[in-house]
């Protein structure tokens, strides 16, 4: 089997950033493309940011902060990644996108590099087949903040080989989570789950069931959740998850996937969650503030 030294991160949005940070602390040369410098002073201020985190915490040592920051770099050139052993993608939930980025490594990249990609609800088949390596592609699911959370969903495809699978989840365990495997459907286990829950309690907010807060209050309290629904809504952010139902609606037709109308009007207002500064919540203070949505 080939040894993964070096990882390539297309994108480093939220989870992109997560992604490179998790993969250099766990000692890969990571190498992340983005379209603009600006994006990437931004991310990089965020991991270093997370990774003292983890230093005053006793997690991490400041010479093991100092090492994972030297192994990250950066690039706006997509073909720069052609050396790398793993191409992690996260880029917008947008399939041309993706596979447009997908081509233009395809050609140039070894013939062992493994290519993954961390969407949340688009098929992962539907990424392989418009390269020449659908049996080297698989899916990386990563779960936000990709620094704390243990778990990564490990896709295969009807085309993904033995080799790659298993090369792909040690490759996860090794970034110390713990992957689990799962068929190719939109959704995979996690947000299958997940994202009816989270529309239920957007439409729970536009019946009147109770208010933000209260419904937030009441899966925490009642379920033992770590934060409640509205405010997972704001960390995954609002814009990601309309996407996400919508894709998986137009892949189930089922009406549990249909995103409500009240988070298409949020998006639309740029109430996008933490990232924007506001969303169920208002971010500007500490602690966050309800906002006070005109429905
Ligand atoms: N890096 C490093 N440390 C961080 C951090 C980061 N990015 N974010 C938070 N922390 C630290 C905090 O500083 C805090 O440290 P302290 O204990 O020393 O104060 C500690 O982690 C706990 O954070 P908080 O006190 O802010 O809050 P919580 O105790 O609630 O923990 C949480 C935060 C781990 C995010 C927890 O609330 C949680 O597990 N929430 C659920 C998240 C979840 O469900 N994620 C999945 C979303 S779905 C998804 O991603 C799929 C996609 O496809 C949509």
């Amino acid at each position: 089997m080939t040894e993964i030294k070096g990882v390539g991160v297309l994108g480093c949005g939220l989870m992109g950033s997560g992604i490179a940070q998790v993969a250099a602390a766990a000692g890969y040369d990571t190498l992340v493309r983005d379209v603009s410098r600006d994006i990437w002073d931004r991310a990089r201020a965020g991991i270093e940011k997370s990774l003292a985190k983890f230093v005053e915490k006793g997690k991490l040592t400041a010479a093991q902060r100092d090492a994972a920051l030297k192994r990250l770099t950066f690039t706006t050139t997509t073909g720069d990644l052609a050396r790398c052993d793993i191409v992690v993608e996260a880029v917008t939930e947008d399939l041309e996108l993706k596979n447009a980025l997908w081509q233009e490594l395809d050609g140039r990249s070894a013939p062992a590099t493994i290519f993954a990609s961390n969407t949340s609800s688009l098929t992962i088949a539907a990424m392989a087949a418009a390269t020449r390596r659908g049996d080297r592609f698989v899916g990386l699911h990563f779960f936000n903040p990709v620094p704390l959370m243990p778990l990564i969903e490990v896709v295969r495809t009807v085309t993904t080989s033995e080799e790659t699978f298993r090369r792909a989840f040690a490759f996860a365990k090794s970034l110390g989570k713990e992957p689990v495997a799962a068929k190719d459907n939109s959704g995979f286990i996690v947000n299958l789950l997940l994202v009816p829950y989270l529309l239920d309690a957007i439409r729970a907010v536009e019946h009147g069931v109770a208010s933000v807060p209260d419904i937030d209050k009441a899966m925490q309290l009642g379920c033992g959740y770590p934060m409640g629904p509205l405010t997972l809504l704001d960390l995954v952010g609002l814009d990601t998850t309309y996407r996400i139902a919508e894709i998986m609606f137009t892949e189930y037709r089922e009406q549990r996937y249909a995103p409500p109308p009240l988070l298409k009007h949020m998006v639309i207002a740029g109430l996008n969650g933490r990232k924007s500064g506001k969303g169920f919540y208002d971010y500007s203070v500490d602690p966050p503030k309800l906002v006070a949505l005109g429905i």
